[in-house]
């Protein structure tokens, strides 16, 4: 697929921004009439509403972003967006690899959403701008659209699925949006927000598939190239494949060299089955701890830019994301949310070890993680890298059996976070068994307490081995 033959000028046609009826080719009962409003009542008296669709994501004619269009993004978000940091990582060392950390979750509001969202806005018509706009999203979009919509003094109405973190739900509200909370996940919430457009007259914005949001995360990949020298790789989280689709137009045109990397949870490999079926595909997504990347289909308009420009497609699992932002935290100071730690998490997983000794750049685009998640994350990572042990162990129920194991792993330096004993379940009523939840300084320091207790006890058992050695 030819970039510059498939592209389109998108600037011209947003003043003719309008939601049309889909077909509903799929429905299985006959409609019997049709309402004003386009629903239907059907056959048993039950209102069937429509579905609707948005004319900038059409399967039929995606449009491909070209670099121009990116270009004059820069140009007009440059006084509201803030340049963000790209510097060298302390983790260089350790992963044997040259890594940058373009940290966008130094965006006022947390995402590099902002971007996409400021440009979309400036965009719009006189009229448009009046009415105002409105969209679906998990909560990064959402944000940045409704904080640079008050700026701009634009009324902004944002649709988020029930799952939704509630800080960032929150977030929308402290920015002064309408915000709805309504649906089970993305795709829902999208449904009722096109809904609401065409009801309404507000102007709907695809969080990562309208061209001007492709094109105002795109400027991310200007400012790396300006950056950072001879880039080896540039690692991006991908969601509905926006963040993509930009950054690879901008990085492909002016460092042809440079690969492109994206990397998904493995609970929402949306953009991977799109690439084994050819096209944007639903995709049923699990919980994950990047909520950010959870989109069940990703944008037709973004597949079709990324595709001609992508290297290669990561699918990483829940435990690296974890690990990983327990080390941005205690390595980088940089607390970041599941979907901005999986660059990382990729290449701790092994997923990049092509690019050892090479100079890789990790997109870190969000920051926006609630507090509790956080914890749990935490505690997940380290548990994943060994540090945090669950063992059971028979020990006397005499006097000092339990203390005798006690100081046997403060001896050892590890700190017990949880102890709970049992005494009505097990056979030999001169023990007790002791379940200890401790934390160790790393993986050796485990193997060490390990084999002190087996050595010790005759009944020691150990949950979980982890996986990230
Ligand atoms: C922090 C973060 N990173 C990455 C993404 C993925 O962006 P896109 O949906 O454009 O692929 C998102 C999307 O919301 C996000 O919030």
């Amino acid at each position: 697929m030819s970039q510059t033959a498939a592209s389109t000028s998108i600037t011209s046609q947003l003043a003719t921004v309008k939601i049309t009826e889909s077909d509903g080719e799929d429905r299985p009962v006959p409609p019997t009439e049709t309402k004003a409003d386009g629903a239907k009542v059907i056959d048993n008296g039950a209102v069937e509403q429509p579905e609707f669709t948005d004319p900038f994501c059409n399967a039929d004619n995606p449009q491909i972003i070209t670099f121009q269009d990116v270009t004059s993004a820069a140009f007009r978000i440059k006084k509201g967006i803030e340049y963000t940091p790209c510097p060298r990582s302390h983790l260089s060392e350790t992963l044997d690899m040259d890594i940058y950390l373009k940290k966008e979750f130094l965006q006022f509001t947390g995402s590099f959403k902002e971007r996409g969202a400021r440009y979309a806005l400036l965009m719009l018509s006189d009229e448009q701008k009046q009415i105002g706009v409105i969209s679906a999203s998990l909560g990064n979009h959402a944000q940045g659209l409704s904080y640079h919509g008050w700026k701009l003094g634009i009324p902004v109405t944002v649709v988020m699925p029930l799952k939704a973190s509630l800080m960032k739900i929150q977030k929308c509200r402290d920015y002064h949006a309408n915000v709805i909370v309504q649906g089970s996940d993305m795709g829902q919430a999208k449904k009722i927000a096109l809904r609401m457009a065409h009801e309404t007259g507000l102007t709907y914005i695809n969080g990562y598939d309208h061209p001007h949001i492709m094109s105002g995360q795109g400027t991310i990949g200007l400012e790396i190239v300006e950056q950072v020298n001879s880039i080896d790789a540039v690692v991006i989280p991908v969601g509905g494949g926006g963040l993509i689709a930009g950054i690879a137009t901008a990085i492909k045109n002016l460092s042809p060299q440079t690969k492109i990397i994206g990397v998904e949870s493995e609970k929402c490999p949306s953009f991977t089955k799109a690439l084994e079926n050819g096209a944007p595909i639903y995709t049923p997504n699990k919980e994950t701890l990047a909520d950010g990347l959870a989109v069940p289909q990703v944008g037709y308009n973004a597949f079709a830019t990324t595709v001609p420009l992508l290297d290669k497609m990561i699918v990483v699992k829940e435990e690296w994301i974890a690990l990983a932002i327990l080390r941005l935290v205690e390595l980088e100071k940089c607390v970041v949310e599941g979907a901005g730690a999986s660059g990382l998490a990729a290449i701790l997983a092994g997923h990049m070890d092509e690019f050892k000794g090479k100079r890789v750049v990790l997109l870190v685009c969000g920051g926006n993680i609630d507090t509790t998640i956080f914890g749990r994350c935490l505690e997940r990572g380290l548990a994943a890298e060994g540090r945090l042990q669950r063992f059971t162990v028979r020990v006397s129920d005499g006097p000092g059996g339990v203390s005798k194991l006690c100081n046997l792993l403060a001896e050892l330096g590890v700190s017990i976070k949880d102890i709970m004993h049992d005494r009505a379940f097990i056979r030999d009523v001169h023990s007790v068994e002791v379940k200890v939840i401790c934390e160790t300084r790393d993986w050796h320091h485990t193997k060490e307490m390990r084999n002190l207790l087996q050595e010790t006890y005759e009944d020691v058992y150990f949950y979980d081995m982890p996986m990230a050695i």
